[in-house]
């Protein structure tokens, strides 16, 4: 198999104390998970029947909230294979292969959670609403048949694997004492899926999914412990109550925790960023210098070494080595910069440099 495919597979890293809140959301998918640890002999007499491990999770919510995370952390916390699957993944394929490479994932999928270093095998469906929003397009056309076909071929895999939890946890004990009763079940196959648009999905699709997780806004608390992890190597300056006020802001104002590590980062290199547009701007001044053919101005120790990015680069080391610690203004300034972009779809549609002007200032660029 390519390698590309197989590192795909390679058991999710992430675990449950990396994702911040969602404790609901935790506890119900540990609840969910409990059975694929287990010897064989409990899962078959306690977790039968109605109490057998779903197969199908959903996870729905705005983005940037950790629904991919999640899921990661699904596998992660199961010790299981992890096989991502995004729309592009299907879509693109030519028509008629769609529906093969749905079947092909699934059939991957059993056979990665037979293998003895995974538990069980989770596949992740991102965006489903991409792939589950067939029906609701044109149907003449061949883009609606094509998806037909997807949808269709997803539901006939979900009920399937519905259908095989449900056979296996009705074997009757015995049955099940041949294969040794103190080895956790293999052959498990959780697909979670994840969409920021339930209310796009096709209804028969959201019907196969029984469980339903919603992952919301952090709360003020988990805004602020998002912000106390983001800052813990970083040196700053803000207080306890600046960071509850500045949580409380986010929690107001419905801020994802993508977007909280957005500010946190744009914040944390406001520093950085003053130690580049100094070192910038002495390179300037250097190259001037240089250009007027000495030091007549008498900026002759700010130029050594001679060479104008020489001495950009040691100032700019001696900067970094002295520098200032991250404060509440830098994040005033990021959190305007950060609205500022989102209120002007041009800084997205017509060029990231549009919106740099004031927080990226470039006046200390070089016109080389
Ligand atoms: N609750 C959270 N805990 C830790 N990181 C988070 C959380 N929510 C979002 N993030 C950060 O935001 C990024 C995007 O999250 P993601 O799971 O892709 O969101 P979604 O799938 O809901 O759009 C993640 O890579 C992570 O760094
Ligand atoms: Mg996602």
């Amino acid at each position: 198999m390519e390698e590309v495919r197989d590192n795909k597979f390679a058991p999710g890293k992430i675990k449950f104390k990396d994702i911040v809140g969602h404790g609901a959301a935790k506890v119900r998918i540990a609840e969910i998970l409990l059975p694929a640890g287990l010897p064989l002999s409990i899962t078959s007499s306690v977790f039968a029947g109605i109490r057998a491990m779903p197969s199908s999770i959903l996870l729905y919510g705005p983005p940037g909230c950790g629904k991919t995370q999640l899921a990661r952390a699904v596998a992660g916390e199961a010790d299981a294979a992890f096989l991502p699957v995004a729309p592009s993944d299907i879509l693109s394929k030519f028509v008629g292969d769609s529906e093969k490479a749905v079947n092909d994932i699934f059939v991957e999928a059993h056979d990665r959670s037979l293998m003895k270093e995974s538990r069980c095998a989770v596949v992740f469906f991102d965006e489903i609403d991409a792939l589950g929003q067939a029906r609701s397009g044109d149907p003449s056309g061949e883009g609606g048949r094509c998806s037909r076909g997807i949808l269709a071929e997803l539901l006939v895999q979900l009920n399937h694997i519905s259908d095989q939890r449900g056979a296996s946890s009705h074997q009757d004990n015995d049955n099940n004492q041949h294969q040794n009763g103190m080895e956790p079940e293999r052959g498990l196959v959780l697909v979670v899926a994840a969409t920021n648009r339930p209310e796009d999905c096709d209804p028969a699709l959201l019907r196969r999914f029984g469980i339903r997780i919603h992952v919301g806004f952090p709360s003020v608390r988990d805004c602020k412990k998002m912000l106390t992890r983001h800052l813990a190597k970083v040196q700053n300056t803000l207080s306890r109550e600046n960071l509850s006020e500045l949580a409380e802001w986010l929690n107001t104002n419905k801020w994802s925790g993508s977007e909280i590590e957005s500010v946190a980062r744009e914040s944390a290199m406001a520093p950085i960023r003053e130690c580049i547009r100094c070192a910038a701007s002495l390179r300037k001044r250097c190259r001037r210098q240089q250009q007027s053919g000495g030091n007549a101005s008498g900026q002759k120790d700010e130029c050594k070494p001679a060479d104008p990015h020489a001495a950009a680069k040691d100032c700019l080391l001696r900067q970094l080595q002295e520098l200032r610690p991250v404060t509440l203004r830098d994040f005033d300034q990021a959190i305007r910069f950060i609205l500022n972009e989102q209120s002007r779809p041009e800084c997205v549609l017509g060029g990231y440099a549009v919106c740099q002007d004031n927080h990226y200032d470039s006046s200390s660029e070089e016109d080389e």
